[in-house]
């Protein structure tokens, strides 16, 4: 996340570690290839639109003469931190195909003046086969998913998060507005519910996120993820995907892969 006050020294540190991939979203990445040029990690760019594709690549090819080595779009029913505004959300020109499509068509020509190629991964309400074959027919490269994952035996996070899921309907899932200063998608829960409407302040400011105003801000993100992670739901806050509310049981990764791969 660029949004994290120690974002530098992470990025630095992977980099240290050999770490073969840092996929970097929540702001956008400006300075990440001055940190990696010249190592074998590669960097991809979270994007939510066409203006912001071109806007990185524009600048690391002239601040840094470097190319993306892949680029995510995260559309606007992906879990988490959305790149758009609240009112944003529903506009037709930010449906993911659509976004896809316009990111699609501008990187082959990046890729033809560069000689690089640049996979384009498409995330955000992605859900089953006929989805991915859909997103691959527009020309990605890959899908990225995360709400399906996590309802899998194999995802560490406690299993009061994974039935925070399976209990989701649709009227649950809102757009909230996090401590980061981005929408984002959650559960609304008692805790989110409580941060609304009641006067809450936080008890102890770790100084993790950049732009976060820790004496007019509800609650601390970080812990808020860390509740979520640990099952203590009623404290947390619970992102998901749009589609959250179509997860019915907790299945096996060989299972979810299957039924993923099944038309394609
Ligand atoms: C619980 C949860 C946490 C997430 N946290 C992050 C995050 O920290 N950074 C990020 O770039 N994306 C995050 N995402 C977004 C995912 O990486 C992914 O692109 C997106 O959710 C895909 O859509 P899907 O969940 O509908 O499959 C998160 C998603 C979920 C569900």
């Amino acid at each position: 996340m660029v949004a994290l006050s120690n974002y530098a020294e992470i990025v630095k540190e992977c980099v240290k570690q050999k770490i073969d991939l840092i996929i970097s979203g929540a702001g956008i990445p400006k300075e990440l290839p001055e940190y990696v040029k010249g190592t074998k990690t590669k960097i991809a760019p979270i994007i939510s639109s066409l203006r912001c594709c071109k806007l990185i690549v524009k600048h690391w090819k002239n601040k840094y003469d470097y190319t993306p080595d892949m680029i995510i779009i995260e559309g606007p029913d992906a879990g988490g931190h959305l790149g758009y505004k609240a009112e944003e959300l529903q506009n037709e020109e930010n449906k993911l195909e659509n976004i896809t499509k316009e990111v699609v068509e501008y990187i082959k020509g990046v890729e033809e003046e560069t000689k690089c190629e640049i996979p384009v991964i498409s995330a955000g309400g992605i859900w089953d086969s006929k989805d991915i074959k859909k997103f691959l027919g527009l020309g990605a490269s890959g899908v990225q998913m995360a709400t399906r994952f996590v309802a899998t035996e194999e995802c560490d996070a406690a299993d009061e998060f994974k039935q925070a899921y399976i209990n989701a309907k649709k009227e649950d899932i809102k757009i909230i507005k996090s401590p980061v200063g981005m929408p984002g998608r959650a559960i609304y829960n008692n805790f989110i519910r409580a941060t609304e409407t009641t006067k809450c302040k936080i008890e102890k400011c770790y100084k993790c996120i950049k732009t976060c105003d820790a004496i007019n801000t509800p609650y601390c993100i970080t812990k808020a993820l860390i509740e979520a992670v640990n099952g203590n739901i009623d404290k947390a806050l619970v992102f998901c995907g749009s589609n959250v509310y179509k997860i019915k049981e907790i299945i096996s990764v060989h299972k979810l892969m299957q039924e993923l791969v099944c038309e394609l």
